[in-house]
């Protein structure tokens, strides 16, 4: 490697840049985000993307600057941390390894990079992060709205209070003596809180803080509030709702299951000033409190709000607050308050109404023509006093005309607003969101127009990194909704749908999407903070629970397919963003969790036995839930792939020798599975039990995971494929397949070489299929293939688990993957695959190293023309379906050699085109 042109005496200005290089740090994120602020990590981890076009373009070396002012960096200083030339490749969770970092402080950074030739490249535009309370004692106290009545709603008629009651507003003035500089508000709550200062809100955010197992844990958030505060009298404002905390949520609709009322807020206003004195306004028993014009709102059953019951200028300078009510102070939670590490829960698009009609006099319904998470946006004008109400739901009923609301089983998604009067109104509620494509209007004065209803799209925020077009439509859709899935279930815990009474953080479901979820956004920050809740439900014998944040304090071990997600999972985020951080802290946890599978199965087959197990989830066309797969079956098959999975995690945490024991014991585990349930023919089974009989079954889902786990030895894997092919031919081309087997069987075939079986299946219109879904109008993946299964309540339109083949379309038919051996797409693979009846694929994923792209189309000689990018910094294999005799290849791919029929080609970072014969 060349020697970068190191001078650490003078500085980052001492670098000298190559005239005209290209090479520049871009994209530069602290701990998996860009310009987080209010971060407690001590030892933050940076990333970066290398902008360099240049083929086989590469870093060489890298210096990373932190300093507290960015004029320094300009200047070429690091008042903080000069990492100093370390000449390596590494741009992916670079530790931050300079001295202690104080609470409330920004920092600037930059890094500085030199290319292949050793050239030093100008160092990346300086971004910051700023650092939250880092452990520092509040000084506020948690307050609540008192007791008293609260007389500003006394004398109206009111919806009986249920559950938490009233949602309070809470005020205090304050006094700004001189020009603040910068301020910024800490806040959490027990409940959930919108903020504003000045009358104007605080944000983006809704639904905050997160859901998380409030007992243990919790989240508070960092507002900058600088442009809002200003010289002389400000108020500062609160409106505080039930959120996940104390509204009803799961099957025994329990409210306050975290610990009993009151809602309460924690709020930190600090104020600098120009000459470096600091002011800080707490909550404290000093606020005011009343009714607020929310009357009541839920997460499952939606708002009720009161517009004439709001009080003009509540929450500015000025406003006369005798009337109200004192707060008190309220115990302080027992939980840990641990920084917002992701993008807060959000409103992050639009969706017109593209049809509307009235079912009756009276009654009107908006189509969105989107099956969306979130709420609507009602816009209204007519007298005073008017109730509009709103009903959503995901379908119409049997006339086709009305709303149905009967999947949502006890869940009212239902939002009430009564109008002020007196001109244009506008309403979104505040602390609840419904998934919906339609929305059913009453009691609207006049006839509403369809600019009346707005769809807003809310989720947790992260951004979207892939993007799949194909020549065919329908494909394209499955696409779409596969997305739209994902989008309507981030509400800050990975839910299984969004719509009736449960919105839970279920973790099979988790699990099998994960892998296409992190194509389709950055999930890194989102998987990181989900599995400190995963870990807060891990009891105390070791078991992961079935769904993350508890609730119910059930504490019952997880079932099979479930509770793996605490393994999975780990390993999904390492391989996808190269983050060994979450294997460190997930370590111990997944420790535990194999020794309680190791301790109380001794013959190396798991059986889960009596306690609560869910099978091969909602499989097509059987009349059980958990389908004919063997229990024990499943889960000896998913504790051999954890333990595949630690050996592999091992390396990322340099615990080799736990490694190789992982290892050694992954092999005991497949021996038994062997023993158990693979014949001498390569079938794949075991007794399946009924009530009333016991027969063998050779599933799917058997021949599935146990050649998706590696478990079948290697001389019957051709004949067990065969057999699995065999058995989706006697079904006329369809699967049998639940949750589990889904998510893989199409890498499965495609594995074992029966890539047009995959196809088949994927093409498949006739139920059970992908595109049967699609063909029936679903713009979201369905909970069931059928979508209506008998028992409506388990009609969720979207659950996006079926959609994990989403990871198929990416990594198999686009063809993007990555080694085996790498992780974060340092060594792509890039293996394309097609088929007759499509004509083209493209696809992109934004990694964490930059975008890779794939695409094929076929030509009219009927040769395949493939396009493939690759980000600087990362090498690729490209494998092509031909010999190399009828590939002409890129300028600068270099033939490797022959692989399994494919000619396989090392390219560095560029674009490169293919041309793969006829
Ligand atoms: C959820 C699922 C979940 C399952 C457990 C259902 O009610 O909606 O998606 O995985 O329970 O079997």
């Amino acid at each position: 490697m060349a020697a970068p042109a190191s001078d650490r005496a003078g500085g980052a200005a001492g670098i000298r840049v190559a005239h005209g290089s290209p090479s520049r740090a871009v994209a530069l994120r602290v701990e998996h985000l860009a310009t987080p602020l209010g971060i407690d990590a001590a030892r933050p981890r940076f990333s970066w993307q290398v902008a360099d076009t240049r083929p086989g373009a590469r870093q060489t070396a890298y210096r990373l600057l932190v300093a507290t002012a960015p004029v320094l960096l300009h200047a070429g200083k690091a008042d903080v941390w000069d990492s100093g030339v370390v000449p390596a490749d590494s741009s992916v969770d670079v530790t931050y390894a300079g001295p202690a970092l104080a609470p409330r402080r920004r920092y600037y950074w930059t890094v500085c990079l030199w290319d292949l030739g050793g050239a030093a490249a100008p160092c990346a535009a300086a971004s910051w992060w700023e650092t939250g309370l880092m452990g520092e004692a509040w000084r506020a106290v948690w307050i609540a709205a008192s007791d008293a009545p609260l007389d500003t709603v006394a004398h109206l008629e009111r919806e009986p209070a249920a559950g938490p009651g009233t949602v309070p507003l809470l005020r205090r003035g304050f006094v700004v003596h001189g020009s603040p500089v910068r301020a910024r508000i800490y806040a959490a709550a027990l409940g959930a809180y919108r903020l504003t200062v000045n009358g104007r809100s605080v944000g983006p955010g809704a639904l905050v803080p997160d859901w998380t197992d409030y007992r243990y844990r919790l989240t508070y958030q960092t507002w900058d509030v600088t442009r809002l505060v200003r010289r002389g009298d400000n108020a500062i404002g609160a409106l505080l709702g039930a959120g996940w905390f104390a509204s009803r949520m799961g099957y025994s609709s329990r409210r306050y299951a975290y610990g009993p009322p009151p809602v309460r807020l924690l709020l930190e206003l600090h104020v600098d000033y120009a000459d470096g004195h600091e002011e800080v306004i707490p909550s404290d028993t000093a606020w005011r409190a009343a009714a607020s014009p929310v009357l009541v709102s839920e997460i499952y059953d939606g708002e009720a709000y009161d517009a004439r019951l709001e009080q003009p200028g509540w929450d500015r300078p000025g406003f006369d607050g005798r009337r109200w009510h004192g707060v008190v102070a309220a115990a302080a939670p027992a939980a840990a308050l641990q920084s917002q590490d992701m993008p807060t829960v959000q409103p992050v698009a639009e969706v017109r109404a593209r049809r509307r009609w009235s079912p009756a006099p009276g009654t009107y319904v908006f189509d969105l023509g989107q099956n969306i998470a979130g709420w609507a946006r009602l816009v209204v004008r007519g007298p005073r006093g008017t109730a509009v109400r709103m009903r959503f739901a995901e379908v119409l009923g049997p006339d086709g005309r009305n709303v149905s609301q009967v999947n949502l089983r006890s869940a009212k998604a239902t939002d009430t607003y009564v109008l002020r009067g007196g001109g244009p109104e506008r309403f979104e509620p505040h602390f609840t969101y419904h998934g919906f494509r339609y929305v059913e209007v009453t009691g609207y004065p006049g006839v509403p127009g369809l600019p009346a209803v707005t769809g807003i799209v809310a989720r947790t925020a992260l951004s979207e990194t892939g993007r799949l077009v194909t020549s065919d439509r329908a494909l394209n859709r499955l696409w779409q909704n596969i997305l739209w899935t994902q989008r309507a279930n981030l509400y800050s815990v990975p839910t299984d749908c969004p719509q009736r009474d449960e919105r839970m953080g279920w973790m099979g479901d988790a699990q099998v999407f994960w892998r296409t979820a992190s194509y389709n956004m950055e999930m890194a920050a989102f998987g990181e903070r989900w599995l400190a809740d995963v870990r807060d439900g891990q009891t105390a014998a070791g078991c992961f629970p079935n769904y993350a944040p508890d609730f119910i304090g059930d504490r019952s071990c997880g079932a099979p397919g479930w509770a793996d997600a605490g393994v999975v999972i780990p390993w999904t985020v390492w391989r996808h963003y190269g983050d060994t951080r979450v294997v460190a802290e997930h370590w111990a946890a997944m420790e535990r969790y194999l020794a309680y599978i190791r301790d109380s199965n001794p013959d190396f087959l798991w059986r889960h036995g009596k306690q609560v197990q869910f099978g091969d989830w909602l499989p097509a066309g059987s009349t059980k839930s958990w389908g004919e797969t063997n229990t024990d079956l499943i889960a000896t098959a998913y504790w051999a792939y954890d333990l595949s999975l630690m050996a592999e995690m091992a390396r990322a945490v340099g615990r080799d020798s736990s490694g190789a024991a992982y290892r050694r014991l992954f092999d005991r585990v497949r021996t038994a599975f062997d023993s158990a349930y693979v014949q001498a023919d390569g079938r794949i089974g075991a007794a399946f039990v009924n009530p009333d009989s016991v027969r063998t079954t050779y599933t799917q889902t058997a021949y599935v995971l146990g050649l998706r786990f590696g478990l079948v030895p290697d001389s019957l894997r051709a004949p067990a494929a065969a057999h699995l092919v065999d058995d989706i031919a006697a079904h006329g081309w369809h699967l049998t397949t639940g949750f589990l087997g889904s998510a893989y069987v199409l890498p499965v075939l495609s594995d074992a070489g029966h890539d047009s079986v995959a196809f088949r299946l994927l093409a498949q219109r006739s139920f059970p299929s992908w595109l049967y879904e699609v063909d029936h109008g679903a713009t979201t993946v369905w909970e069931r293939w059928n979508g209506d299964h008998g028992d409506p309540g388990m009609n969720s339109y979207s659950h996006y688990a079926f959609g994990a083949v989403g990871e198929w379309l990416y990594r198999y038919l686009a063809g993007i993957d990555e080694d085996p051996g790498s992780t974060g797409f340092a060594a792509i693979v890039i293996r394309p695959r097609w088929t007759a009846g499509l004509d083209s694929v493209s696809a992109a994923y934004r990694s964490v190293r930059g975008t890779i792209a794939s695409a094929w189309r076929r030509r009219r000689d009927g040769s395949v023309a493939v396009a493939v990018t690759i980000p600087a910094n990362t090498t690729a294999r490209v494998e092509l379906p031909a010999a190399p005799a009828s590939v002409i290849a890129a300028p600068g791919a270099r033939l490797e050699g022959v692989r399994e029929a494919r000619s396989v080609y090392d390219i560095g970072a560029g674009v490169y085109r293919f041309v793969v014969g006829p």
